[in-house]
C-alpha cells in the first residue's frame, strides 16, 4: 500500500475547518494593519537559500530539498534547484525583482508550504505550512525604526489573541548588526576554544562554524558552559542599544508582555538587531509557535537595494495544535438531513435543500431509495440537528414532518415556515 511520505501528512476534515478559521482570521487581522498577499514560487534556486539564509545554518546545510534540473539541452548542465525551505528569501527575491519598494508594496504576507528535511515528530513536519508576514522598503519608508518592531509583534499578540490562544509567551533580544556580530562572534569562539571539547557534538561542530547556535542548545550537560559565555547585549553599540531599548519601551507602551532573552538566537543567518520568538506551553518539545526578526542587510545581501526589513512566521501546523486543545471541532453540523421517502421525491427535496440552502442552513440531502431507518441511521451519523421528511403525502399538502434529533420531537412545518424554524431552533 502506498502512504503519504514520512514527514508529511494529509490533512482531514474536520480539522481543516481549523485550518481555515486560522486562515480567514489572520487574513482579516493582516488587512486592519494594511499588510497584502504574496505568492511565491514553491522552489528557487538553491543560491538564494544559500546567499539569503546562510550556508552554515542547519537548515541549508542539512535539511533542504535539492536536486539539480535537467538542462534545456541534453548536454546542458541543470540548474540547481530547492524547495523552499522557508518563504523571507523568496519575498526579498521578490521584492527586489518586481522593484515592489518603487511601487510602495512594503507589508507582504503570505500562507503556505515550506519543506524541511528534519526529524519528523509532534509539532515538526518535512512538509509543514506557514504564515508569515515581512515589512521591508527603503529606510526613508521608516522600514527601520524600532516603530515597526513593536508594531509587528503588538500585531502577532493581538492575532494569537483573536484566534483564542492563550498563555503564550513572548521572548526578544537584540543580535546586534553584522559589525556587532562579527565582533560577539569572534569572543563567543574564543570562549568557547578550552571548552568546546567537553560540549556535545552539535556543540563542538558549532563551535567552529557558527558558534552563536551554541547559545541555543538544550543539552542540560552544557548549560553551566552557556551560562558563562560573553552576551550578545554587552557587544551592542550605542545605535543598537537605543534601537532595542525603544523596541521595549513601545512594547511596555502597547500592553504587549514579553520577557528579554538574551540567549535568543535563530536559526537563520539573516537577522539584525531584534529577534523575538513566541512559544505556547501545550506544544511540547516543538514548542516555537513562531519565530522572527529584523534582517536590514539581506535585500544587499541578494544583490538588491538597501532595504530594512523585519518580519515572522507562524508554524501554522502549530497553531491549529494549539487550537485543538482548546476547541477541538468548530465545524457547525449540518442544521437538517432531508430524507426523500418514495418514488419521484427526490425532485420536490432537491429544491427544498436548495431553498433552505440559499437562506443560509447547512443541509445534507438523501435519496428517495433509501428506507426510512437508513436515513435516520445516517442523519445521526452525520450529526444532522434535525431530519425532514420530503414523502409523497407532504410534497401533496406542502406540509413536512420535520424532527428534532436530540429531543425527538417531531412538527408539522408548512413549506414557507421552515427556514425559520430551522434557524430558531
Ligand atoms: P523559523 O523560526 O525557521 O523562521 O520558522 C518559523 C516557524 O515555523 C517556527 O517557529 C515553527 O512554528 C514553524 N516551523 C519551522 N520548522 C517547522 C517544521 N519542521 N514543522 C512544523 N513547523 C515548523 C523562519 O522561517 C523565518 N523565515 C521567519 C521570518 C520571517 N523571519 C523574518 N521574517
Amino acid at each position: 500500500m502506498i502512504k503519504a511520505v514520512r514527514g508529511t501528512r494529509d490533512l482531514l476534515p474536520p480539522e481543516t475547518a481549523l485550518w481555515n478559521f486560522v486562515e480567514a482570521t489572520v487574513r482579516e487581522v493582516f488587512r486592519a494593519y494594511n499588510f497584502q498577499e504574496i505568492r511565491t514560487p514553491i522552489f528557487e534556486e538553491t543560491q538564494l537559500f544559500a546567499r539569503g539564509v546562510g550556508e552554515e545554518t542547519d537548515i541549508v546545510s542539512k535539511e533542504m530539498y535539492t536536486w539539480e534540473d535537467r538542462g534545456r539541452a541534453a548536454s546542458e548542465k541543470g540548474q540547481s534547484l530547492t524547495l523552499r525551505p522557508e518563504n523571507t528569501a523568496g519575498v526579498v527575491r521578490a521584492y527586489i525583482e518586481h522593484k515592489l519598494g518603487d511601487r510602495g508594496l512594503n507589508k507582504l504576507y503570505y500562507i503556505g508550504p515550506q519543506f524541511r528535511r528534519e526529524r519528523p515528530q509532534k509539532g515538526r513536519y518535512r512538509q509543514f505550512y506557514q504564515i508569515g508576514a515581512e515589512v521591508i522598503g527603503p529606510a526613508s519608508s521608516g522600514s527601520d525604526k524600532p516603530v515597526r518592531d513593536a508594531e509587528i509583534l503588538e500585531m502577532l499578540a493581538t492575532l494569537l489573541d483573536r484566534l483564542g490562544i492563550r498563555n503564550w509567551n513572548l521572548e526578544i533580544n537584540s543580535v546586534g548588526n553584522a559589525q556587532e556580530r562579527v565582533a560577539f562572534n569572534d569572543a563567543l569562539r574564543k570562549a568557547l576554544e578550552p571548552v568546546a571539547a567537553s560540549m556535545c557534538a552539535d556543540c563542538q561542530r558549532r563551535a567552529t562554524t557558527n558558534p552563536l547556535r551554541v547559545l541555543d542548545c538544550k543539552v542540560p550537560e552544557d548549560q553551566p558552559i552557556i551560562e558563562k559565555l560573553p552576551r550578545i547585549t554587552d557587544y551592542l553599540q550605542e545605535e543598537s542599544t537605543r534601537h532595542f531599548a525603544d523596541v521595549r519601551a513601545l512594547l511596555e507602551s502597547a500592553g504587549v508582555p514579553f520577557q528579554v532573552n538574551p540567549r535568543l538566537v535563530r536559526g537563520l543567518d539573516y537577522y539584525t538587531r531584534t529577534a523575538f520568538e513566541f512559544t505556547h506551553g501545550a506544544l511540547g518539545a516543538q514548542n516555537a509557535i513562531l519565530g522572527g526578526g529584523r534582517y536590514d542587510g539581506l535585500s544587499e545581501a541578494l544583490g538588491g537595494p538597501p532595504a530594512p526589513g523585519i518580519g515572522f512566521a507562524m508554524g501554522e501546523d502549530r497553531l491549529v495544535l494549539a487550537l485543538q486543545e482548546q476547541t477541538p471541532n468548530i465545524v457547525k453540523a449540518p442544521d437538517a438531513y432531508i430524507a426523500p421517502m418514495g418514488a419521484g421525491t427526490n425532485q420536490a427535496a432537491i429544491g427544498l435543500a436548495k431553498a433552505l440552502r440559499q437562506a443560509g442552513l447547512v443541509i445534507d440531502l438523501g435519496d428517495e431509495s433509501f428506507r426510512l431507518k437508513k436515513s435516520f441511521e445516517t442523519a445521526s451519523k452525520l450529526g444532522a440537528r434535525f431530519i425532514l421528511i420530503v414523502g409523497e403525502n407532504e410534497v401533496r399538502s406542502g406540509e413536512f414532518a420535520l424532527k428534532n434529533l436530540a429531543t425527538g420531537e417531531q412538527t408539522t412545518v408548512p413549506r414557507a415556515e421552515l427556514a425559520a424554524k430551522l434557524q430558531a431552533s
